[in-house]
Order: C-alpha cells, then structure tokens, then sequence
C-alpha cells in the first residue's frame, strides 16, 4: 500500500492552511513547496511540531526543491501573487499565469497521474491553463472557488435566519469573482425554499453580500486576501476525490457543451469522486439567473482570450 501524497505549491497564508488542516488529518503525507524554500520549510516544521501535540503522525516536509514532490496524488496551486493596490487585473493575470505555468510544469514532471486543484486567481483563467500546460484530461485539474463562494452565501444566510449551516442546502455556481452565481431559487432552509422565507429584497442583500464576501475580509485584513475558508474548501474537494465521496461541489472544469458553453473552464456544480470530474450535474436557473450565467460566462471568456494573447 502507498500512502497518500499531496503536495501543495505556495507556502503563504492559503497553502499553509491547506497543508495544515491535510497534516492533522493525517491521511496523506504533504510537501509543501515555495520559491521561498525557507518558508516551506519553516512552516513544514512549524506544523510537524504541532502533530506532536496533536498525536498525527502524518509527515510534512518543506522547501522549494520539486524532486520532494515525486509521486503525488494530488497538487494544490496557491502559488502567485495577490492583487495590490493600483496593480490592473491584467497585470495580475499576465504575473500569475507565469507562476503557475512554471508551477505545472514542475508539478507534472515529477507527478504525471497527480490531479491538480488550482487556487491562484483569476482562478477559472489560472486552471484553464494548468489544463493546457499539463495536457492532462479534463477530469484530473480543478479549480477552486464555488465551495468557497457557496460558504460565503451560506454564512449570510446563516447571520439572517440563525439556522445551522447543516439546514442550508445552497450552491453558488458561474465564474470566481463579481460575476458568480448565487443560485438562490434553488436554495432552500429545512427544506423550505428561501424564496417563500424572505423577500426580494432581502434575497438580493444577501446576494450582494455573498459576491463582496472575499473584498470584506481584504479591508479588514489590510495586508492580505482570505485563507481559512479558502483552505478548508480546497480541502474538502481533496476528501471527496480520494475517498470516493462522489460530493456534488461546485468546481470550475473545463466545459465541454455542458450548460451550452464551450473551450472555457467555468463554476458548476460537479461530482468529486476516486476519478476526480465524474459527471457534470445541471442545475435549474430562474430567468434572472440565466441572465446572470451568461454575463459569467462572458466574463470568464473575456479573461481566457486576454490571457491567450500574453507572451508567457
Ligand atoms: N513558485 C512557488 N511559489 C511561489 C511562486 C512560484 N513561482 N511565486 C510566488 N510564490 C509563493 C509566494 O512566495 C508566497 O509564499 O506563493 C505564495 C503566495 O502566498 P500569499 O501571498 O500568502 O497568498 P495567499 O493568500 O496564500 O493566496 C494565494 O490564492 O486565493 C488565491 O487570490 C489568491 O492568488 C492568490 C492565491
């Protein structure tokens, strides 16, 4: 038997996060690489210290040397840079996509059957070209961003209506940024549709609070973008791939003719299991959220065609 491996590129606050929560788990042994092999490093031993207070024998290593990577089963790009002050969304795409280029090509080096969870943003641009750098088939590289959307939508409806999370079925679905989804017509408390609990109104604060859910948390951090929530929700994507939970998550994939759209990775809603994308689930939208879809779509497609025209 061969333990489980994941390696996780990007040692900042998400990759940290993820390598954490995955090390105390204790099913996989994790590698934790950065351009900064010392804070790998550092935070590798940081977390192998604290498996011993927490009793995981999970094994953690860090550095920024690929050949540690050798034979994962999963991949996790965090690797990039955050989006700072005066800095054009086209000049985060073009610095990112150079980082995680370079990330893929490492990664696929030393792990050609790895599945690949991309982070970085613009997240559906980042791992459209994770998928065109590995050449990968589409079922084995993902993007993170509607599990986290889906928890932000989640915890506005928890603050309104002082219900657990665990009575809120709710799926945010459509790019990773000002143009997602909310699929409110479909979410439904204790099985009631919200739609018959609150009012158009208050359905579309909501709404709004959920797509400015990631800009809350910069203003208040000041110095940085949100971790915990992304870390857990690249991490719950890991769980139902490699132990077979078959979880319908919202991912962004690379679409095929599903929903109408083509050649472009997009947010919908997915079955996670052993083999990764295993099927691609519709959703029904209200007219107002088609709408919504389209405008998404476009929007992804405009940063996709910016992005194919980079010299990177
Ligand atoms: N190879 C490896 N690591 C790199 C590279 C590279 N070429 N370039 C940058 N890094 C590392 C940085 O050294 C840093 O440690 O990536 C890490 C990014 O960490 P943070 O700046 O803390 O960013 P974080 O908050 O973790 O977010 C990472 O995820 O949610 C998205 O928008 C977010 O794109 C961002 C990414």
């Amino acid at each position: 038997m061969k333990k489980l491996k994941v390696t996780v590129v990007g040692a900042g606050n998400v990759g940290g996060t993820v390598a954490n929560i995955i090390s105390q788990r204790g099913y996989a042994d994790v590698v934790l690489i950065d351009i900064d092999g010392d804070i790998a490093k550092g935070k590798a031993i940081d977390i192998q210290q604290q498996l011993a207070i927490s009793n995981s024998d999970a094994r953690i290593i860090g550095g920024s040397d690929y050949s540690l990577t050798e034979g994962s089963d999963i991949s996790v790009i965090t690797a990039g840079f955050p989006r700072k002050p005066g800095m054009k969304r086209e000049e985060l795409l073009e610095a990112n996509s150079k980082v995680v280029k370079t990330v893929t090509e490492n990664l696929i080096k030393h792990s050609p059957n790895t599945y690949i969870i991309v982070v970085t943003n613009p997240v559906d641009a980042m791992s459209y070209l994770a998928f065109k750098v590995s050449g990968f088939s589409r079922n084995k590289v993902l993007g993170m961003g509607g599990v986290l959307d889906t928890a932000r939508l989640k915890y506005y409806i928890k603050q309104k209506l002082n219900v657990s999370y665990n009575s809120i079925n709710a799926i945010v679905i459509g790019g990773h940024g000002d143009e997602m989804v909310p699929v409110m017509s479909s979410t439904t408390v204790s099985g009631k549709p919200i739609t018959s609990i609150l009012n158009k109104e208050e359905i579309e604060e909501i709404i709004n609070k959920t797509k400015n859910g990631g800009a809350e948390i910069v203003s208040l951090l000041k110095t940085g973008s949100a971790y915990y929530a992304p870390g857990m929700a690249v991490v719950r994507m890991i769980e139902s791939i490699v132990f077979d939970r078959k979880e319908v998550l919202p991912s962004s994939v690379f679409c095929q003719g599903e929903y109408g759209i083509d050649g472009i990775f997009f947010g919908l809603p997915v079955v996670l299991g052993i083999n990764g994308l295993e099927k691609i689930v519709e959703v029904i939208l209200s007219e107002e959220e088609k709408e919504m879809f389209k405008r998404s779509v476009q929007s992804v497609k405009n940063t996709i065609e910016v992005m194919n025209k980079l010299p990177i």
